[in-house]
C-alpha cells in the first residue's frame, strides 16, 4: 500500500497538526512500551521522545519524499521517525550537567532532573541506537536503499561536519567562537546536518537522483541554519513560557549566536536571507515545492 498526498486545501497549521499526529503516532508503535523490561530506559526515552516536541525534522523528511513522489514509500514516517529520535537523544545528552545544564526543555523538566544521570544518558544512547535500527529493519525498502539511508543519518550525527563535531566546537569556544566562520560552521554542523539530512532522507528513500539530492540537500542545510539562527534569536527575545527552556544563557555562557556576533535584527534578517536561498535550491522543482518553502519559512517566523 502507498501512502498518497494530504489534502491540499487545509490551512498550513492543521496540515502541521495533521503531519504531527502521524509521526506521534508512528512513534508510539516503534519505541517499545514502558512496560517492557528493563522499564526505567524505556520510561526515560518516552518522557524526551513525547514531551511535545514540533517534530520538524520528520515532517521535512516526509515532505522532501513527497516532492519526488505523489504516494511515497509505505515507510517513509518510520524514516522520518529516526530523525526524532536522534534528535532527542541530542537535546537530552545536551541539557545533562556536563554539557548545557539545564532543567528545562519544552516546559517540561529535562530527562536527567527526572529518571537521573545514569538513566538519562542510557535513555539517549538508546534513542540513537533504535533510530538506526529502525532504517536497517524498514520492511518495505530495499537493502541498497537502507544502507544509503544509515549511512546518511550517521555522517550527520558524526563529527566531520556532523552534529557531535558541531557541538565539540561550540564546547571548545567558552567565550563564543572567534570569526563568524567559525559561528557558521558550528551552526550548519550542530544543527544544520540533521535538517539536511532530513530532506535527504526523504528524497533517498523515494530513489530521487543524483542532481535532486544536490538540489534538496542545498535546500535543507540553508533551512537548518536558518532554524538555528532563529533559535539563538528566540533565546534572547522570548520568556521561558513561551519556549519551554530556560532562555537567555547564551549571553550569559558567551556562548556562540548569532545575535552575540552580528546583533538581533541583522541576525533576523540573515534567516531570512538563508529561507530565500534554501527556497531558490527548490526551483527545478516548480511548484510541487510550496509546502517546502512554507515549512522553511514557518522556521523563522515560528515564537518556539
Ligand atoms: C531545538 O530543536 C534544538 C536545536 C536548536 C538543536 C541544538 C543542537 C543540539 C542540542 C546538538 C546537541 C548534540 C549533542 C551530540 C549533544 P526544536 O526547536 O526542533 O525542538 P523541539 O523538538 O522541542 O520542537
Ligand atoms: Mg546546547
Amino acid at each position: 500500500m502507498r501512502t498518497s498526498h494530504p489534502e491540499k486545501s487545509v490551512s498550513f497549521n492543521s496540515y502541521l497538526e495533521q503531519q504531527r499526529n502521524r509521526i506521534e503516532a508512528q512513534l508510539q508503535r516503534l519505541v517499545p512500551e514502558e512496560s517492557e523490561k528493563p522499564a526505567a530506559v524505556h520510561r526515560a526515552m518516552r518522557y524526551s521522545l513525547f514531551a511535545g516536541g514540533k517534530r520538524i525534522r520528520p515532517i521535512f523528511c516526509t515532505e522532501a519524499a513527497r516532492l519526488l513522489s505523489q504516494e511515497t514509500n509505505p515507510d517513509m514516517e518510520s524514516i522520518a521517525c529516526s530523525l526524532e529520535m536522534i534528535h532527542t537523544y541530542s537535546l537530552i545528552h545536551d541539557d545533562l550537567p556536563a554539557l548545557d545544564n539545564d532543567d528545562y526543555r519544552r516546559g517540561k523538566l529535562t530527562c536527567h532532573k527526572v529518571f537521573g544521570e545514569a538513566n538519562a544518558i542510557l535513555a539517549g544512547d538508546a534513542l540513537l541506537t533504535l533510530a538506526f535500527h529502525v532504517l536497517a529493519t524498514l520492511p518495505h525498502t530495499p537493502a541498497e536503499v537502507r544502507a544509503a539511508l544509515v549511512a546518511e543519518l550517521a555522517r550527520a550525527a558524526g563529527t566531520v561536519d556532523g552534529m557531535i563535531g558541531g557541538q565539540v566546537v561550540d564546547l571548545e569556544a567558552p567565550n563564543g567562537p572567534t570569526t563568524p566562520e567559525t559561528l557558521e560552521y558550528i551552526h550548519r554542523a550542530k544543527t544544520g546536518a540533521l535538517f539536511r539530512a532530513a530532506v535527504l532522507l526523504g528524497a533517498i528513500g523515494e530513489r530521487a537522483d543524483g542532481k535532486q539530492l544536490e538540489a534538496i540537500s542545498r535546500f535543507g542545510a540553508n533551512a537548518g541554519l536558518a532554524f538555528q539562527i532563529m533559535d539563538d534569536v528566540l533565546d534572547v527575545e522570548s520568556s521561558r513560557e513561551s519556549l519551554g527552556k530556560t532562555t537567555g544563557k547564551d549571553l550569559l555562557q558567551k556562548k556562540a549566536t548569532y545575535p552575540a556576533f552580528y546583533g538581533v535584527e541583522r541576525s533576523k534578517q540573515m534567516a531570512q536571507e538563508c529561507v530565500a536561498k534554501a527556497s531558490e535550491a527548490l526551483e527545478p522543482f516548480g511548484e510541487r515545492s510550496g509546502l517546502l518553502k512554507q515549512l522553511a519559512q514557518f522556521l523563522v517566523s515560528r515564537k518556539a
